[in-house]
């Protein structure tokens, strides 16, 4: 039986090609386990950018009308009877997931992400209402309490949304890669990501290096905590350290020469790739195998190691560095995305969509 529902105002696309203009969804009327978001800031991820023009269409293609938004912190309006860790009032966050069967091996590591009946906030079959999920560029969420994060009251809401995702992203692999302060580190791609795994790996410890097609970002990216900054346009400065990285965390949206930065490993060294380009990027095998290189892929975290990353955002007052907008200047900031302009997020101040 399909719960009750109500109308909430929201932006969507209607195709692949189509502007963000506002519109009404439907959300389900809060269920036993569910929890109420007034949402309050919402991050724009280059990841619904993809998925929004249908970027991602042999992997995942897109539904419309689709509401993209991952990156959210708001306040808690309602909850069902059987939620025990939030009340109205209370501050809460969600980020690229709301559901799981939380009985399968990834779940219960603590892998949510990697469910098989895994669904994503938006753009995923809504298994309450049919149809898919949609996301956070909306006024308000109703999701499941296992799936809803505590947000650090120090924080600064419009630059806290952003951890819910390009957060996660970046942190969940530094910390898998053991990064400390011995370990020189390269981050390739200074966008929402970028940037926020510069921060990871500056707090860790370790020696950051960041590639950039963007020398107007160089002095940035000292600020935000790099130790060396490579214009990856210029061939003199990428032979500079050659062979010499533990870890590359690849955050590049768009198609690039990967070859390039494999090549800046070390023996054993790894890079691995965030970025989600549309297409498939070229590898050669002898980058790899000599000297036994390796290349992975890492995909957001567990709901355990989001809490995890939020906290230790808390203990070190960390948060993305934002350019807050009204939801009214959506299709504006998608195109500076695209040219790869802002620093370092945009944060949509939800409080805009009250106008529409
Ligand atoms: N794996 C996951 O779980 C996950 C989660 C979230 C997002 N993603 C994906 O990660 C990617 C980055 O997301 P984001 O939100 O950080 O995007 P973003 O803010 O647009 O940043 C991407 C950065 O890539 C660099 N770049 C862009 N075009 C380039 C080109 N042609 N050649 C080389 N570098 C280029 C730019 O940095 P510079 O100006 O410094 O060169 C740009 O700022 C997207 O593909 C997104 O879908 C994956
Ligand atoms: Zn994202
Ligand atoms: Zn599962």
């Amino acid at each position: 039986m399909h719960p009750t529902t109500y109308n909430a105002k929201a932006y969507s696309a209607a195709s692949a090609t189509s502007r963000l203009a506002s519109t009404k969804i439907k959300r389900r009327d809060p269920t036993d386990r569910d929890v109420q978001i007034e949402i309050l800031f919402c991050g724009i991820c280059h990841s619904d950018l993809h998925q929004v023009r249908n970027e991602w269409s042999g992997v995942m293609p897109t539904v419309y009308p689709c509401v993209p938004g991952h990156e959210i912190v708001g306040r808690v309006t309602k909850v069902g009877t059987a939620v025990s860790k939030f009340k109205p009032g209370d501050l809460a966050a969600v980020g690229c997931m709301v559901d799981s069967d939380g009985t399968c091996p990834e779940c219960r590591a603590g892998l949510e992400q990697f469910c098989p009946n895994l669904t994503l906030t938006y753009n995923f079959p809504d298994k309450h209402l049919g149809g898919v999920t949609y996301g956070g560029y909306s006024e308000n969420i109703v999701v499941d309490e296992r799936f809803v994060l505590r947000v650090p009251s120090n924080l600064k809401l419009a630059g806290a949304a952003p951890l819910l995702c390009a957060g996660i992203t970046t942190y969940s692999p530094i910390r898998r890669a053991g990064v400390t302060k011995d370990k020189k580190v390269g981050v390739v791609g200074l966008g929402g990501l970028g940037h926020m795994a510069v921060k990871f790996a500056h707090a860790f410890g370790a020696h950051v290096v960041v590639f950039t097609t963007s020398p107007n970002k160089k002095d940035d990216a000292l600020r935000l905590g790099a130790d060396e900054i490579v214009v990856s346009r210029n061939a003199d400065e990428m032979k500079k350290h050659t062979g010499s990285f533990d870890f590359i965390l690849d955050a590049v949206a768009a198609d690039h020469d990967i070859n390039a930065y494999i090549s800046q490993l070390r023996r054993d060294g790894n890079i691995t790739l965030v970025g989600a380009p549309e297409k498939p990027l070229a590898v050669s095998a002898f980058s790899l195998i000599m000297p036994r290189r390796s290349l992975s892929g890492s995909a957001i975290g567990g709901i355990a190691e989001t809490q995890e990353m939020l906290d230790f955002c808390g203990k070190h007052n960390i948060t993305a560095d934002v350019e807050v907008i009204p939801i009214q200047k959506v299709n504006e900031a998608y195109q500076r995305l695209l040219k790869s302009d802002v620093k370092f997020r945009f944060s949509i101040d939800m409080a805009s969509l009250k106008s529409e």
